[in-house]
């Protein structure tokens, strides 16, 4: 870990009362490497997910949330450099042999990409396509395998005859909950939920989350939900990390973060999106002025200072840390960096000064 994470990490809970964590990121970093050069699109993330519990990952579009989540999972493409250590159950992940790797795909954590309702094949019933991994993993026979499909739609709220269903005869909503039926099939631990709501409209999301919150507290699963708003992940999720321009900059309890954040960049996203389920604030969303950095062209000191509306001078050169602001949050602002410990000896003298004059 680099000293700046180190200084700049925040423990969620006292070493001796924590539980153990499914999930571990320490300083993890993905450059891409393109022909113009290099696009560093996560910087030094330390996040941990603890077994059961639901984290939320905000921030704008590129910010480098859906790069994150690829990483834990190993799905990067050939050109993205990995730094920084994840652990799952405590194994490495990126030390892990490509058969294991496999393996803990689906198996132990599944992925719900960003769009996926448009990823199903559509020439394929969708019932094949849940028993799929079921099949491939060897975790059941085409007997069992069809049974099963049929359990994990009833979950997810359809008929089991729409097993042989193409895609296409489904609605967007449907087309989600099979989505998420394919990330139930093999059980797994962990599911990563990039996005997955974003498509759909504002009736249907909230069935939508309403079914994914159910689930994992039914079946103890934990979860990562990733999303532009805010609203969204303060409704589903335990806890929100918000991100800009590849950093965490907010981290702490969802309720927290959402209503009383510290960072100026999650107060902006709070009120840039609408209350689920209240039309008046989603005809009336407070914009963020100005667009997010190319992170090829990061701003010196904090990234965030050219937007910031409560910048201060030393900002645009400030090594900026995610410092403590409250239990079990931080956030990476000057307005929340404890002040330095004052000097005894120059207080002891300032105190003489003060009295002889
Ligand atoms: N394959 C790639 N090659 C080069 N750069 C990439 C690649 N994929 C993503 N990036 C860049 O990495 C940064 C982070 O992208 P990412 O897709 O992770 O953002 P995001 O937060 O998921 O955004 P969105 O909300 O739009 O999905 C962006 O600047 C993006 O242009
Ligand atoms: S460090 Fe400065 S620029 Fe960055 S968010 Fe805080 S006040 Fe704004
Ligand atoms: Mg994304």
């Amino acid at each position: 870990m680099t000293e700046q994470a180190q200084e700049g990490r925040v423990t969620e809970h006292d070493e001796a009362t924590r539980p153990v964590s499914l999930l571990e990121l320490d300083d993890v970093s993905v450059t891409y490497r393109i022909a113009s050069g290099e696009v560093p699109a996560v910087r030094g993330v330390s996040l941990t997910l603890d077994s059961g519990a639901a984290l939320g990952v905000a921030g704008e579009s590129g910010s480098g949330k859906s790069t994150l989540a690829m990483a834990l999972l190993r799905l990067l493409p050939r050109d993205a450099r990995v730094g920084g250590r994840i652990l799952l159950d405590g194994e490495d992940v990126l030390a892990m042999k490509w058969g294991r790797m496999r393996a803990v795909r689906w198996a132990e954590a599944s992925i719900v990409f960003q769009g996926a309702q448009h990823g199903l094949n559509p020439v394929r019933r969708i019932g094949d396509q849940i028993a799929e991994p079921l099949l491939v993993h060897g975790l059941a026979k085409p007997d069992a395998a069809r049974k099963r499909v049929a359990e994990l739609l009833d979950q997810v709220g359809l008929p089991a005859w729409r097993a042989r269903s193409y895609p296409h005869e489904l609605s967007g909503g449907q087309r989600q909950r099979v989505m998420i039926a394919m990330a139930l099939a093999c059980s797994p631990r962990l599911i990563i939920a990039d996005e997955p709501t974003t498509a759909l409209d504002v009736m249907v999301q909230a069935q939508v989350l309403s079914l994914i919150k159910e689930l994992i507290a039914e079946h103890g699963i934990s979860l990562i939900m990733i999303s532009h708003d805010l609203s969204v992940l303060a409704d589903v999720c335990d806890r929100l990390a918000v991100m800009y321009a590849g950093r965490v900059v907010e981290h702490g309890p969802s309720a927290e973060v959402f209503h009383k954040a510290e960072h100026p960049y999650s107060r902006a996203l709070a009120a840039a999106f609408p209350t689920v389920g209240d039309p008046v604030s989603r005809m009336a969303p407070k914009g963020l002025g100005g667009d997010p950095p190319d992170p090829m062209q990061l701003p010196g000191g904090c990234s965030f200072h050219p937007r910031c509306p409560v910048a201060l001078d030393e900002c645009s050169t400030l090594d900026v840390q995610l410092w403590p602001a409250g239990p079990a949050r931080a956030a990476a602002c000057v307005h929340v960096r404890p002040t330095a410990p004052s000097d005894p000896e120059q207080d002891v003298e300032a105190k003489k000064e003060e009295e002889s004059s």
